[in-house]
């Protein structure tokens, strides 16, 4: 990957204090970009990850509320034209279906659908103005295949799929694209606290015989962002050790 491809760019990542979003901001870092770093309660840590970085900001930023977003999308375009949103915020709440309540269904799907879209508004309108930028929405492998206990964290990341495709066909005659990755099992705060025998499980699923990392998913939201995707867009990229094969 060539150091710099996104030289003063400015790119926003929501839920970047930690996880995949923190991966994926200090390798956009590392790519020139100039970094908004979207946290939702740990200020203190995006402040460290935008320290890492050097030439970045933080932003208090709910994905479940419109004015949040409105106003995180704002504080990036003041910085500069916002020409990379990775939308990365999302939560689990697993539970089996017959036991799942109302609001374990509403928190999960307002949180990783509604707050893709949420931000999809907000940064495509100077975006399509401009008839430049690249948004990469963080869906999962479970939005494809099902997976027992994430009924609502499935259906939610398949609606982060639809809309991807979607939107991508509202915005390309613009020149704007906007994609997906879809991981795997990737070892964050969301996964490290599952009972060993699920990690076994997964461990023993993965064809590569190894849990996935934040730096493994980096790169290629980084590639996606950048100008060697320039024709690509409205597409899925899946990247999980093999696991669904
Ligand atoms: P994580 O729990 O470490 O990070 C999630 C981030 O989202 C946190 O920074 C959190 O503060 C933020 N967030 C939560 N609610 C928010 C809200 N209302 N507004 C703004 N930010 C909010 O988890 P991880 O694993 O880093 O997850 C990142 C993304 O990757 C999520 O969308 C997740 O669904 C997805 N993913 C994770 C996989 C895994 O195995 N860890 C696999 C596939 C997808």
């Amino acid at each position: 990957m060539p150091e710099g491809e996104l030289e003063g760019r400015v790119a926003l990542v929501t839920g970047a204090s930690r996880g995949i979003g923190r991966a994926v901001a200090l390798e956009l870092g590392r790519a020139g970009a100039r970094v908004v770093v979207g946290y939702h309660v740990r200020r203190e840590e995006a402040e460290a990850v935008a320290a890492a970085i050097g030439d970045a900001r933080v932003v208090e930023l709910d994905v479940t509320s419109s004015a949040s977003c409105e106003a995180a999308v704002a504080a990036a375009e003041a910085w500069g034209p916002l020409e990379v949103l990775v939308n990365n915020a999302g939560i689990v709440a697993d539970h089996l279906s017959l036991v799942m309540s109302d609001e374990e269904w509403t928190r999960v799907l307002e949180t990783n659908a509604s707050g893709c879209f949420r931000m999809c508004r907000a940064a495509l309108r100077e975006m399509v103005r401009r008839r430049s930028g690249s948004v990469v929405n963080i869906a999962s492998l479970s939005g494809i295949r099902g997976r027992a206990g994430q009924v609502n964290y499935s259906a939610s990341k398949a609606a982060v799929m639809g809309l991807t495709r979607t939107v991508a066909l509202e915005v390309a005659r613009r020149q704007v694209r906007v994609n997906a990755v879809a991981p795997g099992f990737i070892v964050t705060d969301m996964t490290r606290s599952l009972p060993q025998p699920v990690l076994d499980g997964a461990l023993s699923a993965i064809p590569m015989r190894r849990l996935g990392t934040p730096e493994d998913v980096a790169p290629l939201v980084r590639f996606l962002a950048g100008p060697g995707a320039r024709f690509i867009t409205g597409q899925v990229f899946v990247i999980d050790g093999g696991m669904g094969v």
